[in-house]
């Protein structure tokens, strides 16, 4: 869907835009114009060269060929494979570029590996392809104020251009969406006249004349970063066999292994990865397909069964050591349901994945599951290591990738997070010893619903309860807290007082016994006052019975809101 309708107006301002273009050599270019400076004309000298011949031929007819293999705009700006795609469909759906879909994967990977980000760059980003709820601050409260009146500043901060690439990204706004002016890019009212508390004159350009000269200093086009990365770039070699650690908000940590197997494309694979639910021993198993773009940004998409029509998206980072993949995977109509994954790559020796429950509670024996790979079959008790005031009474079973063991924790052993071994290989804080629970927190702390279900989809918030330790100090909310995994709770909603007598408890949706919120049905209902939607925000409850009767109780906000009605862009850069 999009905003706007082309009107005359636009058009005309389209056709600026393109006749103003980048350093196309007027005919007598020995001076450069007086007002650039010199990190200007070095930013501008930066242009990158376009080789590729299918993009030149479908992006030429428009954008202008210089005697450097530059074409106008696309030459002075770098991005990531999400940003390239957003401009390809932008071009397709606004300027009426026709493609095929084979064509615009090849384009899309020539320009996102050719003009994209180094890692450095793309990092501070990855929150927008990852699609993370964040809360997130940008440095300079105009240009944020500007630019994310509409969208995240992910959008912006994934940009690198020259300084009249920002000025014509700005009249690209301007031009096809003419709201924006009054939205975001002009100051409102009549100018300041009292100087500020400094005794300074007011500072009276429009909000997009700070916007820019800000973006151009900090976002360029040529970098110390990029010029790094660029001849340094290669396909990274990913295949073989990978650890897998996986954290799902409401599942919990899910270990197991992803198998990445060669395609006939170097920097294109095929994965298969096998995980198992640390809590309830349910196996998962998926089958994707993955490119890796600009040597280090995986985009994929695997599927559980045959009936997983959506399946999940994976974004990643591949580090430079080429020994660690690390991103989200997910899924939802709004993104909202996904996995933290991280990926290691597996050698010969043992790892320690993880504990079933990373909670051992003094004075306690229990069973604990550890996951891993390659343990030893004939592994023994004094092969597996918690630590002083941790004893392995015995091994319960053992097989390449879960050994059962029954520990005993004694009633003095140190409280604190352990590194757990086995075989002599460690995981870190894989463990922690507490003597009581003090409290629990709910997780998220501010949650959002949409209502859907009849002309838009539902979004869902997971909610989970985790469970602490006061740590050394005895105080709570103090760096030493001990964090002791998720607990099972019962739950509840309450109503938030914000609006008096409005029964949002009533109406906005169900949560289940899992911290599972489910917004109620979309459009105006006639039950409800002022025939209302079912939006509204209420409290999440937490409560959480002690073995000695005592109760405790945690809380999260969750905002049930309307549909996303317009959807500006639907990013899908997959294989
Ligand atoms: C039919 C003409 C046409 C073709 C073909 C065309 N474009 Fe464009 N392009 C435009 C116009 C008009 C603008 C300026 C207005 C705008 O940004 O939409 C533009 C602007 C751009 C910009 C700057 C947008 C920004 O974010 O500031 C980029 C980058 C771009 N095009 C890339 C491409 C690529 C890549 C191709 C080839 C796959 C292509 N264009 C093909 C018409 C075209
Ligand atoms: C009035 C709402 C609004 C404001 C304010 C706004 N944007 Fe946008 N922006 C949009 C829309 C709409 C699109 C086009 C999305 C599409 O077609 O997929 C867009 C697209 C973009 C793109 C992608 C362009 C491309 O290559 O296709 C970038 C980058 C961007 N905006 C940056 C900015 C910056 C920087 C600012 C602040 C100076 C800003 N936006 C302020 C609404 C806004």
């Amino acid at each position: 869907m999009r905003l706007l309708t082309r009107c005359a107006f636009a058009a005309a301002m389209l056709f600026k835009l393109l006749a103003a273009q980048q350093p196309t050599p007027a005919p007598a270019p020995t001076e450069p114009p007086k007002e650039l400076s010199e990190k200007e004309k070095d930013d501008l000298d930066a242009g990158i060269p376009i080789t590729n011949e299918l993009v030149r031929k479908t992006c030429s007819p428009c954008h202008k060929a210089d005697d450097k293999q530059r074409l106008s705009r696309i030459s002075w700006r770098r991005t990531t494979p999400e940003g390239w795609e957003q401009t390809i469909k932008r071009m397709i759906s606004l300027n009426g570029v026709k493609m095929e879909p084979a064509e615009a994967r090849e384009i899309l990977k020539y320009l996102a590996d050719n003009l994209g980000l180094a890692p450095e760059e793309a990092r501070p980003a990855a929150f927008e392809v990852e699609k993370q709820m964040i809360d997130y601050k940008f440095p300079d409260k105009d240009t944020e104020s500007t630019c994310s009146k509409c969208h995240s500043m992910g959008r912006v901060i994934s940009q690198r251009r020259t300084k009249s690439e920002w000025e014509l990204l700005v009249a690209m706004h301007r031009g096809y969406y003419p709201l924006s002016d009054f939205q975001a890019f002009r100051r409102v009212g009549p100018p300041q006249t009292e100087p500020g508390p400094d005794g300074r004159p007011p500072d009276n350009r429009h909000p997009m004349d700070k916007a820019i000269p800000y973006l151009t200093e900090k976002y360029p086009l040529k970098t110390p970063e990029w010029s790094e990365w660029a001849p340094n770039m290669r396909a990274p070699k990913l295949v073989g066999r990978w650890a897998f650690y996986g954290y799902q908000t409401g599942k919990g940590s899910l270990y197991g292994v992803t198998t990445i197997k060669a395609t006939d494309k170097e920097d294109e694979f095929t994965t298969e990865t096998r995980y198992v639910r640390a809590k309830t021993a349910d196996v998962v198993t998926r089958q994707g397909k993955a490119v890796v773009y600009t040597g280090f940004q995986w985009r994929g998409r695997s599927f559980a069964a045959s009936n997983d029509k959506a399946g999940m998206r994976e974004v990643m980072f591949v580090e430079r050591n080429q020994r660690e993949l690390s991103g989200r995977w997910f899924t939802g109509a709004y993104e909202e349901i996904g996995i933290d994954v991280t990926l290691r790559r597996i050698g010969n020796d043992p790892i320690v994945l993880g504990l079933d429950n990373i909670a051992l509670q003094a004075g306690m024996t229990r069973e604990v599951q550890i996951h891993g790979t390659n343990f030893p079959a004939d592994i023994s008790s004094s092969a597996i290591d918690f630590g002083p005031g941790v004893t392995v009474k015995r091994v319960v079973s053992a097989s390449p990738d879960l050994v059962k063991v029954e520990v005993e924790v004694a009633k003095t052993a140190g409280i604190g997070p352990r590194d757990v071994g086995v075989a002599g290989m460690y995981r870190e804080g894989a463990a922690v010893v507490y003597d009581k629970i003090d409290a629990i927190k709910v997780r998220p702390q501010s949650g959002m619903a949409r209502v859907g279900g009849i002309q838009f989809p539902k979004e869902y918030q997971q909610f989970e309860a985790i469970a602490y330790n006061n740590g050394a100090d005895g105080k709570p909310d103090t760096k030493d807290d001990l964090n002791l995994g998720p607990i099972d709770v019962s739950w509840s909603i309450e109503e938030y007082t914000a609006t008096f007598d409005d029964d949002d408890k009533q109406w906005v949706g169900t949560l289940d016994d899992n911290g599972l919120f489910t917004p109620n049905v979309d459009g105006p209902n006639p039950k409800r006052k002022n025939h209302a939607d079912n939006y509204g925000d209420v409290w999440v409850i937490a409560t959480y019975k002690l073995p000695d009767g005592r109760t405790l109780r945690a809380r999260g906000h969750l905002l049930v809101t309307v549909p996303l009605y317009i959807l500006f862009d639907q990013p899908e850069v997959a294989p």
